[in-house]
């Protein structure tokens, strides 16, 4: 009997080792459970964040409990991920780390415990891509990346893997060395593509046919006569816009309304003033994707996801990556006993 209550551990290098350093992985676990979560065939609390700096502690300061239950092919699970900051400029280390724990949604035992910081960056870079698939303008060549960490890098590396079109890749950030080192990184790599390190946040904006802010700040900077008509603005750091690009875009897509409008995020601000509503609401992604609520329409609008970040993102693609592994025999079977 003991024998058989084991879990598949998978550290970093295991992870990547099933796909997990590339996008495709993701693209296609986040269409299925965006689609699921659309449906109504997910299970998705509202996530708890323990925060313990006190009121003045830094926004990014924080460890999230995001669980989640996805109906198919069926798995429950839990992301428990920590942040701070200074972690990269006092430590060395990355801003995040976490570990994602997989429950079988039978016997609600544990079957796998894995490294989860590097499928939290990809799965939030897929969601880009996804987004982009069906909101950018169609053929689009110009991105701009405001934050070039390792959310940043991240979304830069996938996009350009889903996209041959992408021609240029516009770059900003305080840290000017980042900025400088994720260019020379992306033009090593795509020979074929400019990476340009832009004097200003709204220099680099401005140019975006897709922006993605992916910085830790909690001072909107970006305002809605920075975008240019046709833009898509994916919302990944949540704080870095101001109130007018919500009530100046032509739709506004969330990835989930309940976990959009809580916690004094930018849209929770405008619910709680009275200037946005649910109802105002374009869609969630996953009716985009579900093709229960259109994309884009035409070349001039601008148009804005926010995209909060899901559990049921993290245990879709967490799913997926335990399935490789275990097909493939990857990983570390340990006792549960
Ligand atoms: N929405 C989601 O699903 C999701 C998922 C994962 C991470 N995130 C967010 O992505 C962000 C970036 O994470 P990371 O791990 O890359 O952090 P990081 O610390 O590695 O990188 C952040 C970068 O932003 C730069 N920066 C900070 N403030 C800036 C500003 N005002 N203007 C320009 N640059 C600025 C920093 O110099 C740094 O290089 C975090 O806010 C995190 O919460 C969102």
């Amino acid at each position: 009997m003991e024998d058989t209550v084991r879990m598949l551990y998978l550290s970093r290098s295991d992870v990547a080792a099933v796909g997990g350093e590339h996008s495709d992985l993701y693209v296609g676990a986040l269409r299925d459970g965006l689609i699921a979560h659309a449906r109504g065939e997910t299970v998705q609390p509202l996530k708890p964040y323990l925060r313990t700096d006190g009121p003045g502690g830094h926004i990014a300061d924080r460890i999230i409990a995001m669980p989640a239950h996805v109906g198919e092919p069926g798995m429950s699970g839990i992301k428990w991920i920590g942040s701070k900051h200074d972690n990269p400029t006092r430590e060395g280390k990355e801003r995040a780390s976490a570990l994602i724990v997989l429950n079988d949604p039978a016997t609600k035992y544990p079957v796998a415990v894995m490294e989860g910081s590097l499928i939290s960056a990809w799965r939030t870079a897929g969601v880009t891509c996804l987004a982009a698939r069906h909101l950018a303008v169609s053929g689009f060549t110009d991105v701009s990346l405001v934050g070039c960490g390792l959310i940043g890098s991240t979304q830069a590396t996938a996009l350009l893997q889903q996209f041959d079109h992408i021609t240029t890749v516009h770059l900003y950030d305080v840290n000017q060395d980042a900025a400088n080192a994720l260019s020379e990184r992306i033009m090593r790599e795509h020979p074929n593509v400019k990476a340009v390190v832009a004097g200003s946040a709204e220099d680099a904006v401005g140019q975006g046919d897709l922006v993605v802010p992916c910085t830790v700040t909690d001072k909107p900077y970006i305002t809605f006569s920075w975008l240019k008509r046709g833009a898509l603005l994916c919302n990944v750091s949540i704080m870095d816009v101001h109130k007018d690009v919500f009530l100046g875009a032509d739709k506004v897509v969330v990835d989930d309304w309940e976990q959009s409008n809580r916690e004094k995020k930018i849209i929770n601000q405008l619910v709680l003033e009275g200037s946005f509503s649910r109802e105002q609401l374009h869609a969630e992604l996953g009716e985009i994707l579900a093709g229960e609520r259109p994309g884009r329409d035409n070349d001039d609008e601008i148009i804005v996801l926010n995209p909060m970040g899901m559990a049921v993102e993290d245990i879709a693609c967490a799913g997926e990556v335990y399935r490789r592994a275990a097909e493939s025999g990857t990983g570390t079977w340990l006792s549960l006993y």
